[in-house]
């Protein structure tokens, strides 16, 4: 779906299709040139990565391994306790393995921080983050993501994966919601 499509539902448009297409060639280019002869296990975060998870390994041109995991927070929101419960873990075993968490976006980075202990856990190779998009608070966090790729402001964004009450996560940009959608 377009941003066109849901012009009346939106504000702003932070993010056109091709600005995303553009930085998520330039990461790839970079994980290509890091990652030359090895074939790295890409893992993904349901539901929202999934847009990220699909255009950053078709434009790889390399082999990759692609996996997902669904977490949950405990409680009301990750941000009171930053404990995450794991509704699907990944199918991968992760020892030996270059592996990149791919998000589509860090906000209080609790989410991150979380996982990316876990997964150290497991005894990989190497453990590095793709995150497209990273909001201000992130920074409270100390998360080094390695493939970043906009900072945006700290407002209600919608698209590319990003939802609101399930809704927006198929518009091909990012947007910053309405206030009158979910007033
Ligand atoms: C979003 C996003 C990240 C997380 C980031 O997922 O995909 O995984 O929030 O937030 P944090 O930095 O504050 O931890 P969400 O929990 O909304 O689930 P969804 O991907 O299914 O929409």
């Amino acid at each position: 779906m377009e941003l066109s499509d849901v012009q009346a539902d939106i504000t702003e448009v932070l993010l056109t299709e091709q600005q995303i297409h553009d930085k998520i060639a330039e990461l790839a280019r970079r994980v290509e040139a890091d990652y030359a002869g090895q074939r790295p296990l890409l893992v993904g975060v349901l539901k929202g990565a999934v847009m990220v998870m699909a255009d950053v390994a078709r434009e790889l041109k390399m082999h990759v391994d692609i996996d997902f995991m669904a977490v949950s927070s405990y409680g009301m929101s990750t941000e009171s306790s930053g404990v995450v419960r794991i509704l699907k873990d990944l199918d991968a075993d992760l020892s030996g393995r270059h592996v990149i968490i791919v998000e589509d976006i860090i906000d209080s980075g609790l989410t991150l921080a979380w996982l990316k202990a876990n997964l150290a856990s497991r005894g990989p190779a190497s453990l590095e983050i793709l995150a497209l998009l990273r909001k201000p608070d992130a920074a409270k966090v100390d998360v080094d993501v390695k493939y970043f790729g906009f900072d945006i402001p700290n407002a209600f964004v919608v698209g590319y994966g990003l939802d609101y009450a399930e809704r927006y996560r198929n518009l091909r940009g990012v947007a910053v919601l309405a206030p009158h959608v979910y007033a």
